[in-house]
């Protein structure tokens, strides 16, 4: 486990940049990722609407629910005890105001044991009630996948003059709003640096260069699970998507050989202890 406080919170994190520490996110969507994280020691588990797409299986993140994102969020929170765990608010749960926002945030919180939010979109009103019903916000700028649509794809964003300056003005105001972290997917470098020098909150990249405050991989991306895409920021630090499908195969061909089971891996007496069986399944 890394250096750094017993439990990460809010106020902790926020804080990062004048201590001059960088913050390591990564997504998780259930019980055993939860967990591998937070025994890896990140400082946030971010359970992302990219569940739509790399745990779902949809081609992007538009169509998954409050529902669905709930159940891994509560998957996910039973794994999480250090880390600070984030629910993404999907698209359509905070999009007609305030109000709707507050209420699925609180949800998350009540109901799912999520510790802050994220919100896609410089949507200052709702980071603002967010911030008043007392639910940090972490803020997500840039290439926002809910906006895909009006993007057209899954494009690098802030490019050109209008578009940088509305960036830094978006940015600038979700911190005045409250919130306690930016997230900033797809920018330009220089971009990434000006805005993560401008702001007293910790800023964190995906796709947007060293010097922000911080970095986040989707888990799969990471883990070389995610066989669909391999966008040019990820760095894969693990093959286990090639590694499980060695290992399953190699399953399929020892029951077909007969190999599997063995004798030791079967209850040949018809006496064999119950409370050794129990002890098997960790009862
Ligand atoms: O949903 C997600 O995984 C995200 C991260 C990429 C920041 O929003």
């Amino acid at each position: 486990m890394g250096e750094g406080p017993k439990k990460f919170t809010v106020p902790w994190l926020r804080e990062a940049p004048q201590r001059g520490e960088r913050l390591a996110m990564v997504t998780a969507y259930d019980y055993p990722a939860g967990r591998l994280a937070d025994q890896a020691g990140v400082d946030l588990v971010l359970v992302g609407d990219s569940l739509a797409m790399v745990v779902l299986g949809h081609a992007d993140t538009l169509s998954v629910t409050m529902e669905e994102m709930l159940h891994h969020v509560r998957a996910t929170r039973r794994g999480v005890e250090r880390a600070l765990l984030v629910a993404d608010m999907p698209f359509g749960s905070f999009h007609l105001g305030p109000d709707q926002a507050v209420a699925n945030a609180l949800r998350f919180v009540k109901e799912g044991g999520a510790q802050a939010v994220k919100i896609e979109g410089a949507r200052i009103d709702v980071v603002r009630a967010l911030v008043d019903a007392e639910i940090p916000v972490m803020a997500h700028l840039g290439l926002t996948p809910q906006s895909i649509h009006r993007f057209g794809g899954f494009k690098v964003q802030g490019r050109g003059a209008g578009a940088r300056e509305a960036l830094l003005a978006a940015a600038t105001a979700v911190e005045e709003a409250g919130a306690f972290s930016l997230v900033l997917e797809c920018i330009p470098t220089p971009l990434a640096r000006e805005v993560s020098e401008r702001l007293a909150i910790p800023t964190i990249g995906i796709g947007a260069g060293p010097h922000c405050d911080g970095q986040v991989l989707v888990l799969h991306d990471l883990l070389g699970v995610e066989q669909r895409i391999a966008p040019r920021f990820v760095r894969r630090y693990a093959e286990l998507g090639r590694d499980a499908r060695e290992a399953i195969a190699a399953f399929a061909r020892d029951v077909r050989t007969g190999e599997f089971p063995s004798a030791g891996e079967s209850f040949e007496d018809p006496d064999y202890p119950q409370a050794t069986i129990e002890r098997l399944y960790g009862a």
